[in-house]
């Protein structure tokens, strides 16, 4: 017994229910050499799930654009947008730390518009924390927000809202572009960044960051050695389309459920099994 709760408390995700992981158990969890799983997630019912399972950490992403509205690309999702998903995910849990990504457009104007956006996200959206995108040209956004006692989360690598300057979802960071990379990835940490996903980067690269880096690195196609992985819950459940992304593994296949799902309720209904009897009121 006394083992078990030992266990319990010594990781990320085990923390007392009602007490949200914060900056400092991160912080702890690098230091400790633990890994860590961290998922998307858009709505209430799904956040509650994943906080249950044990997911110590939730991103509202901007690839909400693409997996709730149907766009093509993560660019034209809005703060307006964002904000109720991420007051839904903030509503629907109780221990996983809420991070709101900024959208495209939303913090590189300025300082204060990167600030402004920040607080909408933790004022109207009751968000953790806050993720954008970006290395040597956001840091003056990065500090100011980290100062103004928001935690910021950076993001390397294939950072999708610049996916037309980069001519299409490429691997990033190859040669010496990764020199690059490590520099930004320590300027991030430098200017108070918290953690730092890295997106499609080699994954010797990544090992490397990881190595380099006081903070944690979360990996999406980085390999093996960040900190941390993370991924679109859809991708994970086998609710988008095939084929997915080489980083993708799918733990279930939720789309061939549903569909099933949905064809027996077809079926039922036009046959008059559905509703029976025990679904009517007298
Ligand atoms: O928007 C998003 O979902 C993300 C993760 C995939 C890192 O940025």
């Amino acid at each position: 017994m006394t083992r078990q709760v030992v266990v319990m408390t010594a990781t990320l995700y085990g923390g007392a229910p009602g007490r949200r992981v914060t900056v400092l158990d991160v912080a702890a969890a690098k230091a400790r050499g633990e890994r860590w799983p961290m998922l998307t997630a858009y709505d209430a019912l799904t956040a509650r799930v994943l906080d249950e399972a044990g997911i110590p950490v939730l991103l509202v992403g901007d690839s909400a654009a693409m997996v709730v509205y149907g766009h093509d690309s993560t660019l034209p999702v809005t703060v307006d947008e964002l904000v109720p998903l991420v007051r839904a995910v903030a509503r629907g849990t109780s221990r996983a730390m809420v991070v709101a990504d900024l959208p495209f457009g939303s913090y590189q104007t300025s300082v204060e518009q990167a600030v402004e956006t920040s607080a909408r996200f933790m004022k109207e959206g009751r968000a953790n924390a806050v993720k954008l995108e970006g290395g040597a040209r956001v840091l003056p956004q990065v500090e100011a927000i980290a100062a103004a006692g928001v935690p910021v989360m950076g993001h390397l690598g294939l950072t999708p809202q610049s996916v037309n300057a980069f001519g299409g979802f490429r691997v990033q960071g190859r040669g010496e572009a990764g020199e690059l990379l490590l520099a930004d990835a320590k300027s991030l940490q430098e200017a108070g960044a918290f953690s730092v996903v890295l997106e499609c980067v080699p994954a010797d690269l990544a090992a490397r960051v990881t190595a380099s880096l006081a903070i944690p690195t979360i990996g999406i196609g980085a390999g093996a050695a960040c900190d941390a992985q993370v991924l679109v819950w859809q991708d994970l459940m086998g609710l988008t389309p095939e084929p997915g992304p080489r980083f993708v593994k799918r733990y279930a296949d939720l789309r061939g459920l549903m569909t099933e799902a949905a064809q027996a309720f077809a079926t039922e209904v036009r046959d008059g099994v559905y509703p029976g009897p025990e679904h009517a009121y007298e």
